[in-house]
Formats: C-alpha cells, sequence, structure tokens
C-alpha cells in the first residue's frame, strides 16, 4: 500500500505535502515524491527512502507551485528507485497512484506501440500515458480520467493535475480508499481520512468508481455515471496525527506502554458483556458457527478467540488467514453462520476481499476495526470499535490487545446470550487485566537483560500450548517483523515433531508457560528442549517458573491469570523483547523495512 496527498491553494503547497506524506508514512516509505504546476509546467521531486530524504531534495530546491499531488511508496511493481518512484508523468501530466494494476502489462504494450516512453517499471505509469492519450485525443481531462477509470482493472486510487487545468484537482478511487475535503483557502485529498487534519474538519470518503475535482472554491464529487453525488463524510480528528510530544524513543515503545490505559478505556466504554452486543445485530443464540478472518496479528488474535468462542460460548469456531480464505471452495453456508472479521486499519484489502465472500454467501459479517470510517468499518453488517487509538509503530501492540479484550466480552457476551455457566466470573477477572498488563510492563528491566544476552542470534523459536500458543506465534512474528531475525512459532507439543531438530545453544527459545490444566504438559516440552541443551527463555507465572527453574537460562515473570487473561499479560514481554533486541540492533523499529502498516493491495 501506498499514501497519497494532494492539495490546491493559494500558497505553495510544497510544504503541505511534505507534511501529509509524513502522516501517510506508516502506508509504505520505498520511497516519496511531489509534483506541482507552475508557470506552465510539471516541477517534479522524488528521493528513495523515507519523508526526510525528499525534505531534503525539496529544501534545495523548493517548488513554489500552489496544486500538487505527494506520494509515499510501499513498492509492488519495481524496485525503491528514484526512477519508480511517484508521481509519474507524461507529457502534461503527473499522477500518484495507490494499488495494483492487474493489466497493466498489455495497457503497457500497446500504448508503447503508440508512441509512449515509460521511464518506471511501475503498473501505475500506464496511469498518465492513458490519459495523455484520451487528452491528445480532444478529451478534457475531466473525461480522461473518467476513461482510464474504465479501462484500468484492479486497485486503484488516483490523484492527478494536469497543465491544462492548473487550477484543478483531480482524483478517482475503485477499491484503494481516498477522501477529499475542503476547507482553510484550499481543497485537499487524502489516502487516510484523518491526515486531512488541519486543512479541512471533514473527510468526503469517495466510494468505488467515485471521481472527484478539487479546485480554490470547492469539491464536486461524481459516480462511475458521471452524476454529481454527496457521499458520507466523517468528522476529521486533529489529534490522530498530532503526536510529536512523545516521551519514548519510538511510538511502538510507547504503544506498548499505552496498553493499561487502553485496556481501562475498552472497559470502561463496554461496561458489561453486553455492551459489545449492542453494537452489532446479531443474536448469537442463533449462531450456529462463528468463522474468524484477518491478516498478520489481527489473524493471531482471531486464532486465540476461536477458543474462547468455542470455551466460553460454546459454538463451534474456525479461524482463517484472509488471503487464504477468499480463494477457497465452499460448502453451501448453515443457516446461522456468522462471520468475525478483525482489522487494526479495516483497509487490509485480502481482509476486505474475505468479507465480499462472506457477504456473498449471505453469511452476516460484523467487524472489529480500530480505524472507524475505514472500509471495513463502513462496509461490515455491525461494527464494534476497537478504541485503542491511533497506532503509528508499524508492528501492532496496543491494537493486539484492544482486540484480544474485546473478542474476551464478545466471546463472554456470547456465552452469557446461551446461558452458559461463570460468564459473569470471568467478566469480573477480566476487570483486573489493566494491572496484570502494567505488572507485566514494570518487568522491563528484567527483559532488557535477557534482550541484551540475545540481540545477536541468528534464528528464534517460540513455543507455546493452548492459548499460548497463538501468542508464541505473535510473538514470533514480532521479533521478525522488526529485528529481521528469522524465528518460528510452534504448538509446545508439536515441536517433537519436527522442529525439535532446530534445537541448538545458538538458537533462543522462548517458551510460554502457565500455572493451570496445560502446565504439565508444557513442561515436559521444555525439558524435551532441555534435553538438547536448548537455550531456554522462559516467560510465565511465578509458580510455573519456580518449577522449571533447573531448565530456564532466563526467565520472564508474569503475573498469573486465567484461560482469559494469560495470554492477553503473556504477550507483554514479548513486544518488550523485539523491540529492545530491534533497539540493541539499531534498527528503524516504528518504520522497519518492507513493511507497511496495512496492506490496500492483494
Ligand atoms: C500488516 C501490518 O501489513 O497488516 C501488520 O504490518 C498487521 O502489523 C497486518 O497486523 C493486518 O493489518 P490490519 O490493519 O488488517 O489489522
Amino acid at each position: 500500500m501506498c499514501g497519497i496527498f494532494a492539495r490546491i491553494a493559494n500558497e505553495p503547497v510544497a510544504p503541505a505535502l511534505i507534511e501529509g506524506l509524513r502522516r501517510l508514512e506508516y502506508r509504505g516509505y520505498d520511497s516519496a515524491g511531489i509534483a506541482t504546476i507552475e508557470q506552465g509546467g510539471i516541477e517534479r521531486r522524488c528521493a528513495v527512502g523515507k519523508v526526510d530524504a525528499l525534505e531534503a531534495v525539496v529544501r534545495s530546491g523548493p517548488p513554489a507551485g500552489t496544486v500538487g499531488i505527494a506520494h509515499t511508496r510501499w513498492a509492488t511493481h519495481g524496485s525503491p528507485s528514484e526512477r519508480n518512484a511517484h508521481p509519474h508523468i507524461a507529457p502534461g501530466l503527473a499522477i500518484a497512484h495507490n494499488g495494483i494494476i492487474e493489466n497493466h502489462r498489455e495497457l503497457r504494450h500497446a500504448l508503447s506501440d503508440r508512441g509512449a516512453r515509460f521511464r518506471s517499471e511501475t503498473d501505475s505509469e500506464v496511469i498518465p500515458w492513458l490519459m495523455h492519450q484520451h487528452m491528445a485525443g480532444g478529451a478534457s481531462a475531466k473525461d480522461a480520467m473518467h476513461r482510464v477509470g474504465e479501462e484500468l482493472h484492479g486497485a486503484f486510487a488516483i490523484a492527478a493535475i494536469s497543465e491544462n487545468e492548473p487550477d484543478v484537482l483531480r482524483a478517482y478511487r475503485r477499491g484503494s480508499p481516498l477522501a477529499v475535503g475542503f476547507g482553510k483557502g484550499g481543497g485537499v485529498l487524502a489516502s487516510d481520512p484523518q491526515a486531512l487534519a488541519g486543512y479541512a474538519s471533514e473527510a468526503m470518503i469517495l466510494e468505488d468508481g467515485d471521481s472527484a475535482e478539487i479546485t480554490r472554491d470547492g469539491v464536486a464529487l461524481f459516480n462511475r455515471a458521471g452524476e454529481r453525488v454527496q457521499r458520507q463524510t466523517l468528522a476529521v480528528d486533529p489529534s490522530v496525527f498530532a503526536c510529536d510530544d512523545n516521551p519514548y524513543a519510538h511510538h511502538m515503545l510507547r504503544e506498548i506502554h499505552e496498553q493499561p490505559d487502553v485496556i481501562a478505556r475498552i472497559l470502561g466504554q463496554y461496561r458489561v458483556p453486553s455492551d459489545v452486543l449492542a453494537m452489532v445485530p446479531v443474536d448469537f443464540r442463533r449462531v450456529s458457527r462463528i468463522t474468524l478472518v484477518a491478516c498478520g496479528t489481527s489473524y493471531y488474535a482471531a486464532a486465540l478467540a476461536r477458543r474462547w468462542f468455542q470455551e466460553f460460548a460454546r459454538v463451534p469456531a474456525e479461524v482463517a488467514i484472509a488471503s487464504e480464505f477468499r480463494y477457497e471452495a465452499f460448502a453451501p453456508p448453515l443457516p446461522g453462520e456468522l462471520a468475525i472479521v478483525i482489522s487494526q486499519s479495516g483497509e487490509t484489502a485480502d481482509t476486505i476481499g474475505a468479507m465480499e465472500v462472506m457477504r456473498a454467501r449471505g453469511i452476516p459479517v460484523i467487524a472489529l476495526v480500530n480505524q472507524i470510517g475505514s472500509t471495513i468499518a463502513r462496509e461490515a453488517d455491525g461494527t464494534i470499535p476497537l478504541l485503542a487509538g491511533p497506532e503509528i509503530g508499524v508492528a501492532s501492540t496496543k491494537a493486539f490487545s484492544a482486540q484480544l479484550t474485546v473478542l474476551a466480552m464478545l466471546a463472554l457476551a456470547a456465552g452469557q446470550r446461551r446461558n452458559q455457566p461463570g460468564i459473569g466470573q470471568f467478566h469480573a477477572r477480566l476487570q483486573k487485566l489493566g494491572d496484570m498488563v502494567t505488572a507485566a510492563l514494570h518487568n522491563e528491566p528484567a527483559v532488557i537483560a535477557v534482550a541484551e544476552r540475545i540481540h545477536n542470534a541468528h534464528s528464534m523459536i517460540y513455543v507455546g500450548r493452548g492459548s499460548l500458543f497463538p501468542v508464541a506465534m505473535e510473538g514470533a512474528l514480532k521479533l521478525k517483523e522488526i529485528s529481521y531475525i528469522h524465528a518460528e512459532g510452534f504448538a509446545a507439543g508439536e515441536l517433537k515433531h519436527g522442529p525439535i531438530a532446530l534445537v541448538d545453544p545458538q538458537t533462543p527459545i522462548v517458551a510460554l508457560v502457565a500455572s493451570g490444566s496445560l502446565f504439565e504438559k508444557s513442561a515436559s516440552n521444555v525439558r524435551e528442549i532441555a534435553a538438547r541443551n536448548g537455550r531456554i527463555v522462559l516467560v510465565g507465572d511465578r509458580a510455573s517458573l519456580l518449577s522449571l527453574s533447573d531448565v530456564s537460562t532466563h526467565s520472564l515473570t508474569v503475573p498469573q491469570g486465567c484461560e482469559l487473561l494469560q495470554p492477553i499479560v503473556s504477550t507483554v514481554p514479548l513486544q518488550l523483547l523485539a523491540y529492545h533486541v530491534a533497539r540493541l540492533r539499531g534498527l528503524d523499529v516504528d518504520r522497519p523495512r518492507n513493511l507497511a502498516k496495512s496492506v490496500t493491495v492483494e
């Protein structure tokens, strides 16, 4: 996914474009660029890497144009380079694109045959050449943009400027998100509605097939048929990107430490389990099966929640990876089937695709989303806000514990609706979660000590049993995402069926254990590793660590909790461990290589 920002005003727009890109950098940072119109020509500035690099280029030759487009890239076609950086140009035109053009090859061939001179390896560069072809044929920029929207296959949000109409900014959306706004002396457009802050107080959300015409006097939206339309608006919250007073070294560390507040906010908003039910049109007494679908960290939250729906609500539940799920062959749906999609951003294309598949099968879809106003939040049959607040660090932390806390409430609510025993008891325990997470955070110095001992490892293994298995997977993902150490999570009981071959004294093994019904089984698995000189980092409550102190090289204590709380609390030391290992390796923890906060392409 990439980020698009554009502005038309009465003063030079380059500073606004740079600021807009800074806000959208979580969407990709392989290269960045801006283009403006001045003295009748297109001025383009680009740089490989983060927005800082582009700002240095712009500072050395600031464009004076009062209309301009900007882009920060997450590479899909063509490596990160100056020539693959957006905006892409054709004579008299510049465009910025977010998405994937699936028919770019055939379009490129046809356009090259007609004289187009391509500079980049990207799929996006067919857009300006297509527009140029239509306008050379006499079409207006408006018609050209519309025709291009019809000729392209795939997902695309496009912003365009043209020398023919220096007082107009144009945009088109299908698949990838785009919002426009108007205020303070001009128009503005961005991939994320909240990035309009300071330029507009309201964001108009473009729907698929919509195009926008933005001038210094206003905004006009047109649907696919070319009719003038009004679209849903969303209030722009200036606080979302106003987080420059971060007392922590990185956004990720601040977000890890924000978790007790996030949990308190959630338990304050959803006081009793039925409060979450009020958000969604579902009668859990009639639900016959739940399918949970998500990607990345959200998928591991779904995998854990699958256990809870079965345990606390006694309803059959399955979990699926969205990118796989959307292309599966399905048996006819059962009456009473329910789908739950989970997403921090609400814009992950694979999860949106899975949601569309479910809806096409007539299965109601409820969504747990952090970014309200996002595509998933708007298009689900019911949405439960995660209330985690803006998450800037690319590796998800507080959104994960928010997902688990809200999913725990939802599983308890389902259990209550289905008259399952003990729900009140578990709800009472859930009220202690914030304090338990605070206690786990207080153990950070011990985590730092372990990180100092293992941060040069080449690979690591994470194991857990039962509800700690998905947490082990998430721990391994966190480490991979930000430290680039190869790490794998396994079900502890599965290790002896193959992966135990990886055990050696150089490979740290993070073993999650907890007092309770599965302790003895987990302890045996840990001892199997110790028997092969594995370097064990134990994470667990005091009692379980004590019983295994003879085999652990390092140990990290977390408060003791039940089936519901233990997995959430045990995530905290894994987040901190990944953070400090990456910090000690001198890496950019908030903007790790090759990643984006959520991916709006397949
Ligand atoms: C990836 C992010 O792109 O998408 C992960 O790097 C995230 O952190 C995953 O978990 C899913 O995103 P979302 O927004 O759908 O939860």
